[in-house]
């Protein structure tokens, strides 16, 4: 199978603590891939490194053959490497489909001007990321509660 994501002999110390010591693994292409460890083993230190809030003290990550080691979260995340958290961050007084638009911006080409002037190219990404957004929803079976206030 293609690899798609490699972590390459990655070591992570907060001062005296080796959080992570010489991981390496491969993530195939397609592949739904778990990592599993008791309490402290270094598995949301290395899913830290993966996303780019951690520089490893040592080692490399390689994306679609690409070192993104030193990319800054936003640089890793706009190459389509998202996180979630165990505790959801959710906006207030924002809906369940408008919560998930939130998320697909990122993915946009119309900057500020387009945006504050809804300029044409603004309103066709902002259609595009609502049916995007719409089939998520559907994806886990939450349309019914769409326009809701998510908090
Ligand atoms: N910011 C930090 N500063 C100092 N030590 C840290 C920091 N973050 C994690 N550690 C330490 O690094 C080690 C790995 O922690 P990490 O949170 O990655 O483990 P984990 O496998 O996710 O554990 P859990 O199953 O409890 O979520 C632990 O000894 C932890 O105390
Ligand atoms: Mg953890």
């Amino acid at each position: 199978m293609a690899t798609i994501l490699s972590v390459e002999g990655v070591f992570v110390s907060f001062g005296g603590v080796m959080a992570v010591a010489n991981v390496s693994c491969d993530v195939g292409r397609q592949s739904v891939t778990s990592i599993i460890g008791p309490n402290g083993a270094g598995k949301t230190t290395l899913i830290n490194v993966i996303s780019g809030a951690i520089t490893p003290t040592d080692g490399k990550v390689i994306f679609e053959g690409q070192d993104i080691t030193a990319l800054p979260p936003h640089r890793v995340a706009e190459l389509g490497i998202a996180r979630t958290y165990q505790n959801l961050r959710l906006f207030k007084h924002m809906s369940t489909l408008e919560n998930v638009m939130v998320a697909r911006h990122i993915k946009t080409k119309s900057g500020f001007f387009s945006c504050a002037l809804k300029l044409p190219l603004s309103r066709r990404d902002e259609r595009a990321i609502r049916e995007n957004a719409w089939e998520c929803l559907e994806f886990v079976g939450l349309t019914q509660w769409a326009d809701m206030d998510a908090l």
